[in-house]
């Protein structure tokens, strides 16, 4: 008897078109490029995202549309933050032979008067208290170098000594944007490395007046994290969140920072779609991250019922390897993603680490985690463009938070998890 040879794909095609497999079954696995296609259209076509402005607000509206064809109730959780835009920065080097150096304002930097202020310069290293001994800077502009502390460490200890401004030349090359976190006391602005060394020399020669001034919007604005939830089957009160931060620094694309994460969040969402888990999944695009992580920190403080566990995605589209880490808070959670990485097939190290949004559910005593493949040259750049971003890497990151989830969304004795939070 003759059969009639029909091809695979035409059959499979056929039996999709008729519904006699659902579309996100046959998609049940993670793909790079789906992913990157997202972060084409973040990085690539909306551009920068800063907290406030048309860029964040036009991402925001493209996840939730993306997050409802997956087929999930999206809601907008609004909250308030510091806004802050730098209208313009100058830096002037006084005397015989006058020259402007290139600045930009640290995000959430004091402002200076119109007429800026005008100082005597002194050095002090990486301005942590004990550079200070035997240091008078009252009145004085300060001169330090970027690293070990954060910059808001480094300002607040030169404003507790009655310094008049700060400027930070960067450790490596360019200048990088970099947060206060909360508005400084006193004006801060960020140069480039070249820059800081010849200012350096000329502070340590003696005598080097600068002028600095800062025109700066600081006001209280609204954004929105962006939430999408899947029921959960059997513990739907017990939820596990899972996201990473949309917005991006003034200048920046973001692709990197962090397209890469948004965008392995929403294809680890689009596959655990037609996965069903004991516990709820949120998944939880934040917004105001890069200020000073507030979209993380009102979530965590407005909506933490119910949430017993939380996977951060930050940076995971370029670097060797994926790393799995926290604050150092909860090493059972970390020891559980280690383990599902093994059974997914998936090489990771382990590392610590805090500056990103995990750190807000950590400080809210949810156990959380960090996957993250390290810091790429074009960090807080306006190079961190699509290109700097490996599909391979969305695709492994988004595989690994479908195996961390599944484990976090089901719900065993012994499970090194903590109970659910009460309130
Ligand atoms: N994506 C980074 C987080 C990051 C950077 C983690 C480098 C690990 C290594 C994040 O968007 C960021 O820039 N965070 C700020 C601090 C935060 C408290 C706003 C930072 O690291 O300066
Ligand atoms: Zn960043």
């Amino acid at each position: 008897m003759r059969t009639a040879r029909v091809p695979l794909s035409l059959l499979l095609g056929l039996c999709l078109s008729v519904g006699l497999i659902p579309l996100a079954a046959a998609q049940s696995v993670p793909a790079g490029a789906s992913a990157f296609a997202h972060v084409q259209h973040l990085a690539g076509t909306i551009g920068p995202r800063v907290a406030g402005m048309a860029g964040e607000r036009q991402a925001a509206e493209y996840l939730a549309a993306q997050l409802r064809q997956y087929g999930y109730p999206v809601e907008f959780h609004a909250f308030q933050f510091p806004f802050f835009e730098a209208r313009s920065v100058q830096v002037q080097v006084l005397g015989a032979t006058p020259r402007v150096v290139v600045a930009q304002a640290l995000l959430l930097t004091a402002p200076t008067p119109a007429a800026g202020i005008e100082a005597d310069v002194v050095a002090v290293g990486l301005g942590r208290p004990e550079d200070y001994e035997g240091r008078r800077v009252t009145g004085t502009i300060v001169l330090l170098e970027r690293g070990v502390i954060t910059f808001r460490e480094k300002v607040a200890n030169a404003a507790a000594r009655g310094a008049a401004g700060v400027v930070v030349y960067n450790n490596q090359s360019g200048i990088v944007a970099g947060t206060l976190q909360q508005r400084s006391e006193i004006p801060a602005v960020a140069i480039s490395q070249d820059d800081g060394r010849a200012l350096l020399e000329a502070a340590q020669r003696g005598g080097l007046r600068l002028r600095v001034m800062v025109d700066a919007v600081h006001e209280t604005r609204t954004t929105v994290n962006v939430v999408a939830t899947k029921r959960g089957t059997a513990r739907p009160d017990e939820i596990v969140v899972v996201g990473g931060h949309y917005d991006s620094v003034p200048r920046s694309p973001g692709a990197n920072d962090n397209a890469s994460g948004t965008a392995s969040v929403l294809e680890a969402a689009r596959v655990l779609a037609s996965i069903p888990t004991p516990r709820t999944v949120q998944f939880v695009l934040f917004a105001a991250e890069e200020l000073g992580l507030f979209g993380s920190a009102a979530f965590a403080a407005e909506r933490r019922q119910g949430a017993v566990a939380m996977v951060n995605l930050d940076m995971v589209g370029w670097g060797e390897r994926l790393m799995i880490g926290n604050t150092g808070r909860d090493e059972a959670i970390v020891e559980l993603a280690v383990q599902a990485a093994q059974g997914a097939g998936i090489q990771v190290a382990r590392f610590r680490a805090g500056a990103s949004d995990h750190a807000s559910f950590e400080r809210a005593g949810i156990p959380a985690l960090f996957l993250h493949r390290g810091v790429d040259p074009d960090y807080h750049r306006p190079t961190d463009v699509p290109s700097n971003v490996d599909p391979r890497h969305l695709e492994e990151a988004a595989r690994l938070t479908v195996a961390i989830v599944r484990e976090l969304a089901r719900p065993r004795s012994g499970q090194p998890v903590a109970a659910r939070q009460a309130d």
